[in-house]
């Protein structure tokens, strides 16, 4: 049951007498930040005194004495100047627990209105190694599917690869005049790895020296000395990753227009080229299975991988369409669309006859239309792009799509302890993949330590703690991810992601194996507890306090779909994890050696449900558990 969901039926029932529509002042029923004013609050009285002039006391009582929740609440409070404090029964608490004991679903329905949703998330570039920006999007993305799924929406993922851009210029030119060949006979996805490297760093070179030489022609009239050395000093660093390889700077020397080369490469694949279009062909599936096997370490999947490539045969009906529509028009030679409130056009097609970026969004967005006919379509997207999401939503509404809701769901940035974008110390981007290596190796470090660190001894054996240390790894980089706003940049760091005593996935994993520990110890099978639940009674303040956390779970869940936001469903689950340690902890708490049968019984399902609603919480974010640790 969402009780939230429920006080704030009843407030609009109580309010229906005096406000025409209750819905703005619902909002401002919440949680509480302060136990002591209760579980639920209502703080609209103030807001209500200046249109109904009447005090907010006043208003608030009227209001209370219609307020039919006694089944769920004390008798409601009035404090300060007109806050409405509510505190939930003791004994619906308990009868609540039970019946959420019982449910598989932990008391949770499904929505009886479930929305079609389609969620754009990862979409990578491919051809390139995935980095460690990747890892925003994807997680993030795979959260709210879960999440949805979990409440019972219809939601389709679809990983949109960028599989048709100037990266694959990249490595067309890079195996046209660099590949080993034998090494690309043994190890495709390795040689084509290392080419897309070599020509990043090639290219990268010769774009870094042409800005050397324009930075030095302004060198008397920079107003800013600091500024210029630091920029200096940026592009010397940059020419020098090439330059001091001589090997690598007499490549760069044999090709100094490989810039253009690969833009040519590039349209001659669009253009449809036999030798490119074969080769993209047999380039594809390497790129798969590259991303692919991360994808899996992550335990992520799609219902859909519709890459950029997909929707190519589309464009020109998309830019005609729009032309014959009168949305777009010819400027500079480039079909335009003009819209109200921006600075720039949307681009749809170059005066060469390319199509953008922006072009192949269009054409995704009008098959996903026709197709899934959705409720909501989710942008799981760099803030960066902000811009262009902008002005695609702004199309499409022209374009005649009005009633579906278009998200960005935009995010910040990671970033290294320095406070700028996470780089390696050589200044090149983090593989994905061995940033995972890499969080394992040090969860490893952390199991071993909690495990020699237990009172009997170690409790897991070298296999069991490697198998443990692999899902606590990729967990701890998943949550680290996910606790932040997402609008926010972050810092990356191993020892924040895990430590033990914080807000880490390393706290919660080690919490949900406690809860198992109690019932390993007990010889207890939870699924005995879960066939008969006791209704726990809750008599100390630590037993209510994880009470009322754990019967809002279902308000939780909904909360995050708001504004699409997973860090509000890791902040309660950290809540409830903290709640549990300060019940078990007090001595007055016992569970397995409790006063009587039915108050061991009564804890013993407080426990479960706990483990379980932490486990479902954790599986919401796409967060594996371990039963030991
Ligand atoms: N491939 C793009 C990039 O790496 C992201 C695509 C996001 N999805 C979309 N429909 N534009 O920047």
């Amino acid at each position: 049951m969402n009780v939230l969901g429920e006080l704030r039926r009843r407030f609009a029932e109580a309010l229906r007498a005096l406000v025409d529509d209750p819905k703005p002042m619902l909002a401002q029923v919440l949680p509480t930040q302060d136990e002591r004013f209760g579980d639920y609050q209502a703080n609209f009285a103030m807001a209500l005194a200046r249109p109904l002039r009447k005090p907010p006391r006043q208003i608030a009582e009227h209001v209370v004495s219609a307020l039919d929740v006694d089944d769920l609440c004390e008798p409601p409070e009035i404090a300060g100047p007109g806050f409405i404090n509510l505190k939930l029964r003791r004994e619906w608490l308990a009868e609540q627990l039970r019946r959420m004991a019982a449910d598989p679903r932990l008391g949770i329905s499904p929505v009886s209105q479930p929305r079609t949703v389609v969620i754009d998330y990862s979409s990578p570039n491919v051809a390139k190694p995935m980095h460690v920006g990747h890892i925003r999007s994807t997680v993030i993305g795979d959260a709210l599917y879960r999440t949805m799924r979990f409440l019972g929406h219809r939601v389709l993922s679809d990983n949109h690869l960028g599989d048709w851009g100037t990266q694959f210029g990249m490595i067309l030119y890079g195996y046209k005049h660099f590949r080993d060949e034998e090494n690309y006979r043994r190890q495709p996805v390795a040689e084509l790895s290392r080419l897309y490297k070599l020509m990043h760093q090639l290219v990268d070179y010769h774009e870094a020296m042409r800005s050397l030489e324009q930075l030095e022609q302004r060198r008397q009239t920079s107003s800013d000395p600091a500024a210029f050395q630091e920029q200096l000093q940026e592009l010397q660093r940059r020419v020098a990753r090439v330059a001091e390889d001589p090997q690598l700077l007499s490549l760069a020397r044999q090709h100094p227009q490989i810039a253009t080369a690969v833009l040519e490469e590039t349209a001659k694949l669009h253009a449809g080229d036999p030798e490119n279009r074969k080769l993209w062909s047999e380039f594809m599936p390497l790129c798969l299975e590259e991303i692919n096997r991360i994808y899996q370490r992550l335990g992520i999947t799609f219902d859909m991988q519709l890459g950029e490539s997909f929707y190519q045969p589309m464009l020109a009906d998309v830019v005609r369409e729009l032309q014959g529509k009168g949305l777009a028009r010819i400027s500079d030679g480039a079909v335009c669309v003009f819209l109200e409130g921006f600075d720039t056009p949307m681009i749809v097609q170059k005066s060469d006859g390319a199509y953008l970026y922006a072009t192949t969004d269009l054409a995704t967005l009008k098959y996903r239309m026709e197709h899934f006919h959705p409720d909501a379509i989710l942008y799981v997207v760099d803030a960066r792009q902000s811009d262009h999401f902008a002005k695609l939503f702004a199309t499409a509404r022209l374009w005649g799509y009005r009633d579906v809701e278009l998200q960005h769901i935009s995010f910040g940035t990671v970033l290294g302890e320095d406070g700028r974008p996470y780089k390696t110390r050589e200044g090149d981007t983090v593989a994905l993949e061995e940033l995972l290596d890499e969080a394992v190796a040090h969860a490893l470090r952390v199991v071993c330590q909690v495990d020699d660190a237990k009172p009997e001894g170690r409790e897991l054996s070298d296999d069991e703690r490697r198998r443990v240390a692999w899902v606590v790894g990729h967990a701890a980089v998943k949550y680290r991810d996910l606790s932040h706003n997402r609008t926010s940049d972050y810092v990356f760091s191993f020892e924040k992601m895990l430590a033990l005593d914080g807000n880490t996935a390393a706290y919660l994993l080690y919490a949900y194996a406690r809860v198992n520990n109690i019932f390993a110890k007990g010889g207890i099978d939870p699924e005995e507890v879960r066939r008969q639940p006791a209704a726990p009674q809750l008599p100390t303040a630590e037993e209510r306090a994880l009470a009322v956390s754990l019967v809002r779970f279902h308000e939780t869940l909904e909360d995050v779909l708001v504004d699409y936001r997973p860090n509000i469903l890791t902040n309660y689950l950290y809540d409830v994890a903290q709640r549990f340690s300060r019940f078990y902890t007090n001595p007055q708490c016992r569970v397995l050696q409790a006063e009587t049968d039915a108050l061991r019984r009564e804890r013993l399902t407080l426990c479960d449900l706990t483990g379980r609603t932490l486990k479902v919480g954790l599986a919401c974010l796409g967060i594996e558990v371990v039963p030991k640790m």
